[in-house]
């Protein structure tokens, strides 16, 4: 049987791109990376991408007059390379209707707090301030949403009394690097509830 075909989109540094990278390469992921994707055509994932020769498709929503003819562009590119799951890793924009309806139900993303607390905009930073004792992962189905869809996967993460904000990201990346490519091996081949 075909190995299922993914497409990784992130705007940011990409780590999570890496270590999903990585894990194909070790065959702890089984699947195709056939594409990654970005809005932000600086991004330092791109140099990620080109050292590890998967193709990538770098949109610029300006370049488009509306979200929807973006998404369009996206989609092409995603038909192109036969895409069956798009991984959120990192990407800072909404999923509008054009690719939600493509792709329902085979949009995930990572999340860097205990959904449904601290959605949006640095996660991280929310929680340190709030002065919670535990924060953590989530891994969750894509929906119309601002990180609402249904959970797939979490992972608990102590806020020790001496930790500071950086070290509390490094923490929480640690953990997404490996849930991530675990949990997208389980929602692929179907095997979570
Ligand atoms: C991760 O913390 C992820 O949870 C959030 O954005 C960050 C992306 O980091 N959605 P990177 O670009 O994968 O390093």
């Amino acid at each position: 049987m075909a190995k299922p075909t993914i497409a990784v989109f992130a705007s940011g540094t990409g780590s999570n791109y890496q270590a999903i990278f990585e894990a194909i390469e070790n065959k702890t992921l089984i699947c195709d990376l056939a594409l990654l994707v970005t809005d932000q055509p600086s991004a330092k994932v791109i140099k990620k991408a080109e050292g590890n020769n998967t193709p990538y498709a770098a949109c610029n929503l300006n370049d488009y007059t509306s979200k929807n003819t973006f998404e369009s562009a996206i989609l092409e590119q995603l038909r192109i390379h036969k895409v069956d799951w798009i991984i959120l890793a990192g990407y800072m924009r909404l999923i509008g209707p054009t690719l939600l309806q493509a792709y329902e139900g085979k949009i995930i993303n990572i999340h860097p707090s205990l959904l449904p607390a601290f959605p949006g905009l640095d996660a991280i930073g929310q929680a340190f301030q709030a002065g919670v004792k535990v924060t953590g992962v989530t891994i969750h189905y894509v929906d119309e949403g601002m990180d609402t869809g249904k959970i797939i996967a979490q992972e608990a993460v102590k806020i020790s009394e001496n930790i500071n904000e950086q070290q509390l990201q490094e923490k929480i990346q640690l953990i997404e690097h490996e849930l991530y490519p675990k949990t997208i091996q389980q929602v692929i081949t179907s095997l979570t509830d």
